[in-house]
């Protein structure tokens, strides 16, 4: 590792740290705008459930594996990287906050003060703030501002989406990072760095949700009006379904996976009686413990646990308010939205257009990686990106971001507020 020269200032670094796999990418930004990747290390992970740290050691080596590989490749070392979060249960509110600004020309100490507000009127001693996303602004109490600054008033007001998780998974997350001694520079929520990397602009301000088929997981980000409004995550993803194939047909799980990824299905077709996939049985490894099994019985093991989970998903999004308000398109990312029928049946229970969602703005991926189970990765270097290149961003982003960046300096708020 000594050989390899020390980061160059404007390399960028991620790490998914997934249920199924851990992911490093790093990317430079290129000249002309947008991001390419540089380095890109992935493997499977060891370690972690649904998203969240349950071995410190055999996590930090999947992760430092990941890195090294990515590293190598790049022919750089990095410092610091920003890591996404399902775990510590995210949870998205909303906070009408406003302030006094004497009559002035609103400029960004004033966005920055009232954000900041916001953030200190939420963190707790057991909850981070993660995102403090504006959704809409006001001045003297005129609804419907896209962007105050330059604006005269005497009040500002602003909807502030905040995404929060719990501190104690955060800390071991930060120091599974650490033990590859490297430093967190920022977490973002995995559903919202997907929709980074896999969304257009159009689609932000038509309306949109983005959902996130893991592994351990299955989240949502919800926008609407150019803005990210809601987040959610619901801990069962496309591991349960694998685990209750290897259950129901007494299969070893690697099997069961491969299965589900071969021959399975989230909706019914007309041949799947007729088509009969083998199974080896748990323990026999001899020829002869193998079942025949009709497809149609897989696809009747994984339908309702996908079904189940999409409409965990849907009426949570329903009770927060936000289904119905992002309009009808979903786009979804994750390794399990590849499952056959995945997006037929999110269609059908949503009501919604469906789309896969593959990174768009992340140049050099392959078609091994460039895939909507690496979504999250190249949505983190986005999100990385966004405070040293807003250009590049989409003005939602860069108006998100310049605002996000201030969580960074909350002590300032503590002192100037
Ligand atoms: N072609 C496929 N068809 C069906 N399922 C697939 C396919 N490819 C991958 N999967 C499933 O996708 C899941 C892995 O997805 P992904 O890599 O997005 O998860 P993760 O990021 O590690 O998990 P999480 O985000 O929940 O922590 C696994 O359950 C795997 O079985
Ligand atoms: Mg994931």
């Amino acid at each position: 590792m000594s050989m390899l020269s020390r980061t160059a200032p404007p390399i960028r670094a991620a790490i998914d740290i997934g249920t199924s796999k851990v992911c490093c990418f790093i990317a430079r930004p290129e000249d002309g705008g947008g991001l390419r990747a540089v380095g890109i290390g992935h493997n499977v992970s060891r370690g972690i459930e649904a998203g969240a740290i349950v071995d410190m050691e055999a996590a930090g080596e999947s992760v430092a594996r990941a890195v090294q590989t990515a590293e190598q490749m790049a022919g750089e070392r990095i410092d610091e990287v920003v890591v996404s979060v399902v775990t510590g249960r995210p949870s998205s509110q909303t906070l009408a906050v406003e302030v006094a600004v004497g009559g002035h020309q609103i400029g960004e100490r004033d966005m920055r003060r009232i954000l900041g507000h916001s953030r200190i009127a939420t963190e707790s001693p057991d909850r981070i703030v993660l995102h403090s996303l504006p959704v809409g602004y006001s001045i003297d109490g005129t609804n419907g501002i896209r962007d105050p600054r330059g604006m005269i008033a005497d009040r500002l007001g602003v909807n502030v989406h905040l995404i929060t998780a719990a501190a104690g998974p955060l800390r071991n997350l930060d120091g599974c990072v650490a033990r590859c001694h490297l430093d967190v520079a920022a977490h973002a929520v995995s559903p919202y760095a997907s929709a980074l990397a896999v969304l257009v602009e159009d689609e932000i301000e038509l309306g949109v949700t983005v959902i996130d088929m893991g592994a351990g997981t299955t989240s949502a980000a919800v926008f609407v009006d150019g803005a990210c409004v809601h987040t959610d995550v619901v801990p069962i993803g496309g591991m349960h379904v694998t685990n209750d194939i290897a259950r129901v047909l007494s299969t070893p799980s690697a099997h069961a996976d491969r299965m589900k990824i071969l021959f399975g299905s989230a909706v019914t077709s007309r041949d799947d009686d007729r088509e009969v996939i083998d199974v080896p049985t748990l323990g026999e490894s001899q020829p002869g413990g193998i079942n025949h099994v009709p497809r149609s019985l897989l696809v009747s093991i994984i339908r309702p646990r996908v079904e189940e989970t999409l409409e965990i998903l849907r009426g949570r999004l329903e009770a927060a308010g936000v289904h119905r308000a992002a309009g009808r398109r979903l786009v979804l990312t994750g390794g399990a939205c590849q499952l056959l029928g995945a997006r037929e049946l999110a269609g059908q229970l949503f009501g919604k257009q469906v789309r896969i969602g593959k990174p768009l703005w992340l140049k050099g991926l392959s078609e091994a990686n460039g895939g909507p189970a690496f979504a999250t990765c190249a949505g983190l270097l986005r999100y990385a990106a966004r405070s040293n290149d807003d250009a590049m961003l989409a003005p939602w982003v860069a108006q998100a971001s310049l605002l996000e960046r201030m969580g960074r300096i909350g002590q300032w708020f503590k002192e100037n507020f």
